[in-house]
């Protein structure tokens, strides 16, 4: 493979990080199955904008201890110009027994893909990740995204056919996952009464 020229900063986003990275998100929403590229989300596509929900489960879960229900972490790639190209999340499943897991939601800025940026992001998210696990669901159809998971070291485990209907299509979803080496990378511990068995990952 051609050796790839990284431009950008990757760095963990703060609060003071929202107003644009919301900008960003919104603008990025829009492309959802816009121009004949892929639905990445599971939403029609006039109605592919960031809601208040969205909005707010970034700004409470960023003041959330990882471990705890609700929890997110975000991650952005700055471009040159100073400009959000891309970003990650890690976020709490909703299961009281799965706080060991995390699930995944990612994107890159229309300008800055196809060159390898995703696979930076993941990286980032993997080796800081004080988890047992990462998850993620994604639409099938979407091949710029599994691609990256795949080259990353994320597993399929099973793809549900017609699990989806957006603006009256059918659409199948693949579940993944990622082990993480547990105790190699992680930065920040669960809570000792929620210990991960490390002979799971
Ligand atoms: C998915 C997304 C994050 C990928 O970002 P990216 O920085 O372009 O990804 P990368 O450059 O690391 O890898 C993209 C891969 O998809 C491949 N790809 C790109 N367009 C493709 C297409 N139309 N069909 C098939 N493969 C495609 C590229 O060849 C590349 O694979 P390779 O590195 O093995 O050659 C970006 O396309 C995006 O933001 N999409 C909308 C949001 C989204 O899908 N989020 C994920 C939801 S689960």
């Amino acid at each position: 493979m051609a050796q790839r020229e990284y431009t950008w900063l990757i760095r963990t986003a703060a609060k003071a990080d929202l107003a644009p990275f919301f900008a960003y998100l919104d603008d990025h929403l829009r492309d959802n199955g816009a121009d004949g590229g892929p639905l990445f989300q599971p939403m029609p596509r006039g109605e592919s904008r960031l809601s208040g929900s969205m909005r707010l489960s970034f700004l409470k879960g960023l003041d959330i201890e990882v471990g705890s229900l609700g929890w997110r972490c975000l991650w952005l790639a700055i471009g040159p110009a100073g400009d959000i190209a891309g970003h990650i999340d890690l976020r709490s499943r909703p299961e009281m027994a799965a706080r060991h897991r995390a699930l995944l939601g990612m994107g890159v800025h229309r300008a800055h893909r196809c060159q390898g940026l995703a696979s930076s992001l993941i990286e980032t998210a993997t080796q800081w990740a004080g988890i047992g696990w990462i998850d993620l669901e994604v639409l099938s159809e979407n091949e710029p995204a599994v691609a990256p998971y795949l080259r990353t070291g994320f597993t399929m485990l099973a793809r549900v056919s017609d699990m989806l209907r957006i603006d009256g299509v059918g659409y199948n979803l693949t579940h993944m996952t990622r082990a993480l080496r547990w105790g190699e990378h992680f930065s920040i511990r669960l809570p000792a009464r929620f210990p991960v068995d490390a002979s799971l990952v």
